[in-house]
């Protein structure tokens, strides 16, 4: 790639056709798209309406073809259990072809929903691959859902088949799955016709007769048979991932197969730089979207070594894990969350953990799932002296909104902007009227349609949904719901959500969806969750309830129910420790609970008195409620 970022970018908008028509070069199509983009389908158009593919034959099957059989695929490391394992290309094709012949015994065909809820664990990547293979729709469940949030996943997906495992393993304890996935099931409406248990050496599970089938005893009986690849429109789904919307009911990202093969391979070398042949690590969870682009699928297409690494970043045994990762599978690129960085400077602020791995062809580091700090960004720039790039993106989008090109042409880096725009995205500023805004002035960051190659083409089932939550704001774009800036040399800036969604460590949670819950409980009338700053996660919910009249039990009892509520129907990832109680709720006259002012003051920032508010003391109940917390 030679073209200048510039040229690049404006051939992007300029020639839609021409340059996602040669980007699709980079896929092994089974019928070659002639055309790239159609405005008359779907909500806004789709991409490469008249391909056909298959995801998994461009991850495994040509690469093995052309020759990389014997080069590592997959390397798994995993230091809560002391595992390591390397796949090469061959081994994973065959693991995953065989597997695919499982889930066809059990009818699993093109357009089969497979709901996924494993840990970090070779199987679940085969089991993704496996579905891929089949033409089925995956859908991975991150495993720090509770039993509450897997139904909902299972009803609205409504698996044929569910896959997990009987554990995943937390740094102090072992999560048992398999209870959840009981509890969830006997929540939801939908029943899948079976279940496919892996057992872990850490836990044995109990097996449902008749529904439950052992993953083990399955793939031994499945010893030498493999399967073809489904042919597979480019527009066909390849997953649907859920994240968190404004209520309690996950939105089920749609993602088509061509458009986002297209674009994961253009970005392995022109946003990440990678080379065929070397190794990329993207530090996250297959259950959130940057462990789909980049822990599964983006390495793999482009002929590179994926790292499925099941610990944290701390902890693991300590902050030096992820040093001797990249030093031990020779890393060239890692791909992580600020908050990841935090918890690493905390412990090793100094570097001393850091200086014991030799770093070797190491070249750059990736942050993106919440607002890069400037502060962590020049500790990692100092402790690493390798460029530290930020770039931005959301479940929706599948991969880089915002960011440097680093394969192309490396832009300088100005703290507190993931950069530029990426091809295709034409991103602008809108004030609420939906007029363009001045540089440097914030407003609604959306993007003008159509979105490019990768991006959502709708939300599972939920069409209308879909038009409501993203297209009809601002006619004619796709609202990110995210607000901030383009300043004069056309750097992007994202500096908060405009909607309810907080990100707690890297995680996108719904406050909404947690005042839901919380005004479930019996004593309380209502409640507001607000996104307080929190050193290492970024933020950090913290509830403010009221509760019903002539409630006389100790508040302290009702404030511990409240959390252990939340967890209970949330999950452990919502990371809820904090409830207090207070008389009222700050309010305008029209009855808008005023949640922006009750974040500032628990920010401890600069507010000024709502001209609406209907009783300026509400807020000093807020303030003495958080006085009394600390
Ligand atoms: N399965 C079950 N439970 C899980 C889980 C999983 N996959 N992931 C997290 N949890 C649990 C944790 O054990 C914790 O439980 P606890 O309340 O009993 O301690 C809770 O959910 C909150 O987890 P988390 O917010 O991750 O906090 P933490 O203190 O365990 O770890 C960090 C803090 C910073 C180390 C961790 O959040 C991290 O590595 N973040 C990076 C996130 C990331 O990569 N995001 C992807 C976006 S790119
Ligand atoms: P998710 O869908 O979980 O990836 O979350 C998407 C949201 O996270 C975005 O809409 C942003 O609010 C936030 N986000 C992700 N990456 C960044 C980043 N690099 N800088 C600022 N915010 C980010």
């Amino acid at each position: 790639m030679s073209a200048s970022y510039r040229d690049l970018y404006a051939a992007s908008l300029d020639d839609r056709e021409a340059f996602w028509l040669d980007a699709a070069g980079a896929i092994d199509w089974f019928e070659r798209p002639t055309r790239a983009f159609d405005p008359a389908l779907g909500a806004y158009g789709r991409w490469f309406p008249d391909g056909v593919v298959n995801a998994c034959h461009n991850a495994l099957d040509r690469h093995v073809a052309a020759g990389r059989g014997e080069q590592a695929a997959l390397i798994y490391d995993s230091p809560v259990t002391g595992a390591k394992r390397t796949y090469t290309y061959a081994e994973l094709l065959a693991e995953v072809a065989r597997f695919a012949a499982v889930l066809q015994d059990f009818g699993v065909g093109p357009g089969d929903r497979v709901v996924v809820y494993m840990p970090m664990i070779p199987e679940a990547v085969i089991a993704t691959y496996a579905c891929a293979r089949l033409g089925a729709i995956h859908s991975v469940v991150f495993g720090g859902f509770a039993a509450n949030e897997l139904a909902k996943r299972i009803d609205d997906a409504t698996p044929k088949v569910v896959l997990a495992a009987s554990c995943g393993i937390e740094p102090t304890r072992v999560v048992p799955y398999k209870p959840l996935l009981d509890a969830a099931l006997a929540g939801a409406a939908h029943a899948p016709e079976a279940v496919v248990l892996l057992q872990r050496p850490q836990l044995d599970a109990e097996m449902v007769a008749g529904r439950d089938h052992d993953w083990a005893d399955l793939v031994a009986a499945a010893e030498g048979r493999t399967t073809a690849c489904a042919r597979m429109r480019a527009t066909d789904p390849l997953y649907i991932l859920y994240t968190s919307g404004t209520t309690g009911t996950p939105k089920g990202v749609v993602r088509d197969t061509g458009g986002y093969l297209v674009a994961l391979a253009w970005t392995m070398k022109g946003l990440y730089g990678i080379a065929p042949g070397e190794v990329f690590w993207c530090a996250s969870d297959i259950g959130w979207v940057v462990g789909h682009s980049y822990i599964v699928y983006g390495p793999l297409l482009h002929g590179a070594t994926t790292v499925l690494y099941e610990g944290k970043p701390v902890g693991t045994p300590d902050a030096g894990a992820f040093w001797r990762v990249i030093a031990e599978h020779k890393a060239v690129a890692l791909f992580t969350a600020p908050t990841a960085l935090r918890a690493i400077k905390k412990e090793d602020s100094k570097g001393d953990l850091f200086r014991q791995h030799h770093l070797g062809g190491f070249r750059a580091l990736f942050l993106a799932g919440e607002r890069a700090d400037p502060p962590t960004v020049q500790w990692a720039e100092d402790l690493l002296k390798v460029p530290v790039i930020d770039h931005c993106w959301q479940t929706e989008t599948g991969w880089a909104i915002v960011g440097n090109p680093l394969g192309i042409e490396p832009l300088p880096v100005k703290h507190g902007s993931p950069t530029v725009p990426m091809p295709g995205y034409d991103v602008k500023v809108l004030d609420d009227a939906g007029h363009e805004a001045a540089p440097g002035t914030l407003g609604n960051i959306v993007i003008k349609l159509p979105l490019p190659p990768g991006c959502l083409p709708t939300l599972w089932n939920a069409d209308d949904r879909f038009r409501s939550a993203y297209l009809e704001g601002f006619p004619g774009y796709y609202q990110t719901s995210d607000a901030g800036f383009i300043d004069e040399d056309g750097y992007v800036f994202f500096m908060a959500r405009t909607d309810d969604i907080i990100n707690v460590a890297g995680h996108r949670l719904s406050t909404g969806g947690m005042e839901e819950v919380i005004a479930s409980h019996p004593d309380v009338a209502e409640c507001a969750v607000v996104g307080v700053a929190d050193a290492l996660k970024g933020q950090s919910p913290t509830g403010f309830v009221v509760l019903k009249a002539g409630v006389s039990r100790p508040f302290a009892d009702i404030e511990r129910e409240i959390v252990a509520l939340v967890r209970d129907r949330i999950g452990p990832v919502a990371a809820f420790k904090t409830a207090l109680t207070v008389q009222r709720l700050p309010k305008t006259r029209s009855g808008k609970i005023l949640r922006g002012t009750i974040q500032k003051i628990a920010d401890g920032e600069d507010w000024t008195m709502p001209a609406t508010i209907e009783d300026p003391a509400t807020l000093d109940e807020i303030g003495a409620a958080l006085a009394g917390r600390r």
